[in-house]
């Protein structure tokens, strides 16, 4: 499947939305969303598109403060999973993190969600802890993925 990733718009709230709600027990609302592309200047949040139609297949989201990066959430409808927009996704938002000055990206994921832990360490993100009850009533897993250094990042 052919994706092409571009910036959030308010005017993909409603495409994204949609899957937001197929894909978590406790979706974000569309202020959430509106927020985080309107106002906040450390983040960024990208859809995944067909290439043939432009549909949207997913979105995905990211915070850099200072060295740090964040993944705040990542989706893909479940009509379109198992076919590469995941990995589309978290690589334009890994990509995106580094060129911000990001070292390093954390993230959290519930427990018992293998298919993303899957995707995570596909990337190279390594278990470094654990959140007790982040969801409710189940643990988050925190990830961390720290990027070599490179000549235009001296230590
Ligand atoms: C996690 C999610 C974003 C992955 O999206 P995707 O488009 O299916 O991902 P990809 O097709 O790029 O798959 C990437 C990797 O994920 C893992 N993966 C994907 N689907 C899997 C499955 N059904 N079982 C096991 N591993 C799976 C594999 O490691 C896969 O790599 P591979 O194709 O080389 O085997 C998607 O399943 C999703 O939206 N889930 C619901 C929301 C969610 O849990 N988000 C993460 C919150 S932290």
């Amino acid at each position: 499947m052919q994706v092409k990733i571009t910036p959030m718009t308010i005017d993909d709230l409603d495409d994204v939305l949609a899957i937001e709600k197929t894909s978590f027990i406790f979706p974000w609302s569309d202020h959430s969303f509106y927020g985080e592309i309107k106002e906040n200047k450390n983040a960024d949040y990208v859809v995944a598109r067909l290439r043939n139609n432009n549909k949207i297949v997913g979105y995905g989201g990211l915070w850099v403060f200072f060295d740090e990066g964040h993944i705040t959430t990542l989706a893909v409808h479940p009509h379109y999973r198992k076919a590469g927009a995941g990995s589309s996704l978290l690589d334009h938002l890994l990509k995106k993190a580094r060129s911000r000055g990001a070292r390093k990206v954390f993230l959290e994921v519930r427990d018992s969600n293998k298919v993303a832990r899957g995707l995570y360490e596909k990337f190279k993100f390594r278990v470094i802890g654990r959140r007790k009850n982040y969801y409710l009533l189940e643990d988050a897993v925190v990830m961390l993925l720290k990027f070599p250094k490179s000549v235009s990042q001296p230590s």
